[in-house]
């Protein structure tokens, strides 16, 4: 009996190891058999790999896929097509959209949205406000994957609660198993230097990133981390992007708080020298740091494991609101955030080419880890037998350089735009149906699907 899918002649990576000249069994949307390509059954389509390496599906838990409310940026139609281009199977989207998800009713409008265009499954996160404290176990129930504090002022404008308030949604989100990820930047320290800067005439790109200082993060870290010691709460540390708050994250794990981390790919490949060579296109909250601190980030977060997952933090704006005509124009005007869905596989696979890191270690903390921290696994991110046949096929030997017209997304501003990479994302699988391959996403809008957490 013939499967209906089988994809053969490839190394298969886990962090187990890899296997080469190997390959994958799908039936009715599960793998059924993962391993040496001679032995795996007979199919009604064979997909040969070329050599090329297979791994379990990209998670990328952090993404602004914009809707509801902010369409003209970016949609689920558009960011999960170019999650699909970039190797990404799974994606969850923030809650700082139009209305914001701070109830039932808009994450259920997100997830409708969803279902009806999506190429690549996905999630939401709700967001934790002062107003919605009560609602938390509706908004379970109503099946977010996790929650979400914005500790400081960003994008979209959601205040935040105080300390008080915080400490009773971590207990409240401690009873529904679910975790907690915050914005982690201290927003007196911000708005203090932001003000301060403003009336100084400090106006430049690198202002942006200095108004925003390491401290301000690290100290958020480390009051989030004290308050999940005290209630027993879950918390992640979102878009980690500096070496002392990935060691403040690895005192909280040592001490045995149940703290995740994440960082993404731009901390670990552009340093804040970015700021002057590409102004306010690589303007993002919280900023790219220094040498040093991403010397720290590489050897705390990645070496050691104080960062668990990889995550983009695709942000989308339009050319206007990034003021790409005047890239070292005034900064307070400009906004902060760019795409990344189609550039995190290859600049992690570049990682590995240079021998930052291990295939196995980015797989890791790109597919197994995201999906483990928010729940997900073994549905997501394992490979195993029985589970949701998502992987993704790379070459690991491709060079190439960006040109952010090829990009799928609806407004395609980037810094790695002219970066140059050695690998990329050719063939994304989600539950056994083709959606990209030959350079061309070829799935149908709306085969993705929300992921079920219990
Ligand atoms: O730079 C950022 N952009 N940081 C955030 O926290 C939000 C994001 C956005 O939504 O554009
Ligand atoms: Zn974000």
């Amino acid at each position: 009996m013939a499967v209906d899918l089988v994809v053969r002649n490839c190394t298969v990576v886990t962090p187990a190891g890899r296997t080469p000249d190997a390959g994958v069994a799908v039936e009715d949307g599960d793998i059924v058999a993962v391993g040496r390509s001679d032995r795996l059954p007979d199919a009604d389509r064979v997909v040969d790999a070329d050599g090329n390496v297979l791994v379990p599906g990209i998670v990328d838990c952090h993404i602004h896929n914009r809707e509801p409310g902010l369409e003209y940026k970016e949609d689920w139609e558009s960011a999960t097509r170019a999650a699909a281009a970039g190797g990404v199977t799974t994606v969850v989207g923030m809650p700082n959209t139009d209305p914001v998800i701070d109830r039932p009713e808009h994450l259920e409008l997100k997830f409708e949205r969803g279902e009806a265009t999506a190429h690549v499954d996905f999630q939401s996160y709700a967001v934790v406000t002062s107003e919605n404290l009560d609602l938390i176990p509706d908004i379970d129930e109503a099946g977010a994957l996790g929650y979400k504090v914005f500790l400081g002022s960003t994008v979209g404008d959601v205040p935040p609660p105080n300390d008080g308030e915080i400490l009773e949604a971590m207990e409240r989100i401690r009873e529904t198993g679910k975790r907690l990820g915050f914005h982690e930047e201290n927003g007196e320290i911000i708005d203090h230097y932001t003000a301060q800067f403003k009336a100084d005439g400090r106006n430049d790109p690198i202002d942006h990133s200095h108004s925003r200082p390491v401290i301000a993060e690290q100290e958020a870290v480390e009051r989030m981390i004290t308050f999940a010691e005290e209630t027993g709460a879950k918390v992640h540390m979102f878009h980690v992007s500096s070496g002392s708050a990935a060691e403040a994250v690895a005192r909280g794990k040592a001490r045995g708080v149940d703290v995740t981390a994440e960082t993404t790919p731009h901390y670990l490949w552009f340093t804040e020298d970015v700021m002057h060579e590409k102004g306010n296109v690589a303007r993002i909250q919280p900023p790219i740091r220094d040498a040093e601190e991403q010397e720290t980030l590489w050897d705390v977060g990645i070496d050691d494991g104080a960062i668990d997952c990889i995550a983009t933090d695709h942000a989308p704006h339009t050319p206007e609101e990034k003021k790409v005509d005047d890239p070292f124009g005034n900064t307070w005007d400009a906004i902060s955030g760019f795409v990344g869905l189609e550039t995190e596989v290859p600049v992690m696979l570049t990682f590995v080419d240079r021998g930052r890191l291990t295939m196995e270690e980015w797989v890791r903390r790109h597919s197994i880890r995201p999906a483990q921290v928010w729940g997900m696994y073994p549905q997501k991110g394992s490979l195993q037998v029985g589970t949701d046949a998502d992987f993704t096929i790379v070459d690991p030997e491709h060079e190439w350089t960006l040109d952010a017209d090829d990009l799928h997304s609806k407004n395609c501003v980037t810094p790695f735009e002219g970066e140059s990479f050695r690998g990329k994302a050719v063939t994304t699988v989600v539950r056994g149906e083709i959606v990209y391959e030959d350079g061309e996403v070829v799935g149908e809008s709306g085969y993705g699907s929300r992921v079920d957490v219990e």
